[in-house]
């Protein structure tokens, strides 16, 4: 899809699928060289995690093997709660398992640290994150991230996966929105 088909909601196109799919070939060689020999478990944090996990988990060598976790952090606006709530869970057990989470964003991080802190009382083998996007400036903790894409500013983003009230997430590009779509100020 092309940014005008969007007309005026996109304010601006962040980062292309161009330098999505390099920077996911640059991670999956460095998470192939981690892993070397040993068996991966993905787990994706649904929903906006599906398409980095589709593409990522293509771009690797190593063997893996994928889960899917859905959790709730957010009220009904856009900023995260701390409050999280397992939607779904894991359908396996991870114990003993070199488990990847695979995220799409790193906000305030506050959603990434409950689950670091959930899935390693599971006594996983090894557990580490790969996230596309990351919100410096949004930190409420400090986390340790193994692979980060893109380090992006402050604002609300959409696309590859990643949506506004379940729209958007089909854009094969992160973009930002129009302050009008989300009800802020126009600038
Ligand atoms: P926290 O703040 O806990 O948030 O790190 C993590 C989850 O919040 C969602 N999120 C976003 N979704 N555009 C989105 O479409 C954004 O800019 C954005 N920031 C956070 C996302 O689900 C992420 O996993
Ligand atoms: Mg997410």
């Amino acid at each position: 899809m092309l940014e005008k088909d969007l007309g005026d909601d996109l304010k601006s196109v962040l980062i292309t699928k161009e330098e999505i799919d390099a920077k996911l070939a640059e991670l999956a060689a460095a998470i192939d060289e981690e892993y070397e020999g040993r068996d991966v478990l993905l787990v994706g944090v649904l929903k906006g995690a599906v398409m980095v996990m589709a593409d990522l988990a293509r771009a690797l060598s190593s063997h893996v093997t994928m889960d899917w976790m859905a959790v709730s952090s957010y009220g009904a606006g856009t900023q995260s709660s701390g409050v999280v709530r397992i939607l779904k869970d894991l359908d396996t057990d991870i114990k003993g398992k070199h488990v990847l989470i695979v995220e799409d964003i790193i906000d305030s991080g506050l959603t990434l640290s409950w689950l670091l802190s959930n899935l390693g009382s599971r006594e996983p083998a090894s557990l580490e994150v790969v996230t596309l996007l990351r919100k410096p400036d949004a930190a409420k903790v400090d986390i340790e991230v193994k692979w980060v894409g893109f380090d992006i500013p402050n604002e609300f983003v959409v696309g590859y996966g990643l949506d506004f009230s379940e729209q958007y997430r089909n854009l094969p590009f992160v973009g930002t929105l129009a302050p009008h779509v989300y009800g802020g100020a126009e600038d």
